[in-house]
């Protein structure tokens, strides 16, 4: 029985190997100054999400620390049990001060957020019939987990076109029901932006709720980085702790009622352990810090600024980017593969990003930049990926 089990899953990782999608695991060493060291030397780090730096930031591993020298190493219970401290709260509190809202609940992971959020939201015993839910056909993995969780049909709209959008909200204009939109602010391996303005006037003029996943944006953009939704009218502004942030963990800003809703309702809150102290220490210093990281923010995007530059004078097709977050879209995945390798030659990790996470077609280098990257570590990139462009163009 086993075996053929196995014979199963062998069949699957060779069928993988094959088209040039199998993935591994890399161990990576220490980070510091956005550079990691990785088989036994230094590495310019282009793929991680630590966007402003946070990871390493002293007051984090300060009050990290700290924290759990006072709590403890653990919170012994899930939140409605016993496992609710003040130090959640207080998290909660910053993050309804800097998002704006009226309540917040925090979440042990981004991915666990968005499965048990949404399966909650559109639970059909709750709601009677099924919800209408709009969305980008580019949402994260995490989402579309969620609306499967919740056994909703998607209504897919083509990436980041509102007019697209419209055209389906207008369809199905007089079918009852609560509807919904769901997009991310900045996508996570395109590195575009939504248009959140023109999102709430559809919401609006639909009577639509919108929900944003913030991941990509919290620290980087919006009102003193707060991401592209902070003190805008949308009804779920979610995102996490494990980008700019520097941590772990994720959010949701939403309405009273939800929040008391979601206590009640979504399992993945109910169910798992509530977020350890250390990790509520990190997320506290982070939300402190976030407002002071202007600076920061500025050099972060003028860099990306200057990357897309070159790249697409090297004859690289970059996208849609307009953040930190920069895709080199090669296309075809042993290529991408092969590009990614001869970078790590040139002592720069820019992981190869393919099907399923990115379209068939469409692989990647997604670089991602750093408030920790020097203007020499800055160079250097431009410098090695017009030097290899001959090897792919
Ligand atoms: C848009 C988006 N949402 C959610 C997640 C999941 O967040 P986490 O890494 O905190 O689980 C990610 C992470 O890759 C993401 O890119």
């Amino acid at each position: 029985m086993t075996n053929n089990y196995e014979t199963l899953l062998k069949n699957h990782l060779n069928t993988l190997d094959e088209k040039g999608m199998r993935r591994q695991l890399r161990q990576m060493g220490r980070s510091l100054n956005g550079r990691t060291d990785f088989k036994g030397r230094e590495i310019i780090n282009f793929s991680s999400n630590n966007y402003m730096g946070l990871a390493q930031h002293p007051l984090l591993i300060e009050r990290g620390t700290d924290w759990m020298e006072k709590w403890g190493a653990g919170a012994m219970a899930s939140r409605l049990v016993c496992g609710t401290m003040e130090l959640h709260e207080q998290v909660e509190q910053r993050l309804i001060q800097g998002k704006g809202g009226e309540a917040a609940l925090v979440f042990n992971s981004g991915f666990q957020a968005n499965v048990s959020i949404l399966a909650a939201l559109f639970d059909k015993e709750i709601l009677g019939s099924e919800p209408l839910v709009f969305c980008d056909r580019l949402n994260h993995s995490s989402m579309h987990h969620g609306l499967k969780a919740a056994n909703i049909r998607q209504i897919r709209y083509h990436h980041n076109d509102l007019n697209h959008l419209e055209s389906l909200l207008r369809k199905n204009a007089n079918i009852a029901g609560p509807r919904f939109i769901l997009s991310e602010s900045v996508f996570s391996m395109d590195g575009d932006q939504s248009d959140v303005d023109a999102l709430i006037e559809l919401a609006d003029k639909y009577d639509a709720q919108l929900y944003l996943d913030e991941a990509h944006a919290t620290g980087v953009l919006g009102q003193n980085g707060f991401g592209l939704c902070a003190h805008k009218n949308v009804a779920f502004k979610m995102g996490t702790f494990s980008k700019a942030l520097g941590g772990f963990g994720a959010y949701l800003v939403c309405s009273k009622v939800v929040r008391e809703y979601l206590i009640n309702r979504c399992a993945g809150f109910i169910y798992s352990t509530a977020l350890p102290p250390s990790v509520l220490g990190t997320m506290d210093a982070a939300l402190e810090l976030v407002p002071s990281l202007g600076a920061e923010r500025k050099r972060v995007l003028a860099n990306a600024s200057k990357v897309r530059n070159s790249f697409i004078k090297s004859g690289f097709n970059v996208g849609k980017s307009s953040t930190q977050i920069i895709p080199l879209i090669i296309g075809e995945e042993k290529k991408t593969l092969a590009f990614a390798n001869a970078l790590e030659a040139e002592n720069i990790l820019g992981i190869a990003i393919r099907p399923p996470t990115v379209p068939r077609g469409a692989s990647r280098i997604r670089f991602a930049l750093s408030a920790s990257h020097s203007d020499v570590d800055i160079n250097y990139l431009c410098d090695v990926v017009d030097h290899l462009s001959t090897k792919v163009l």
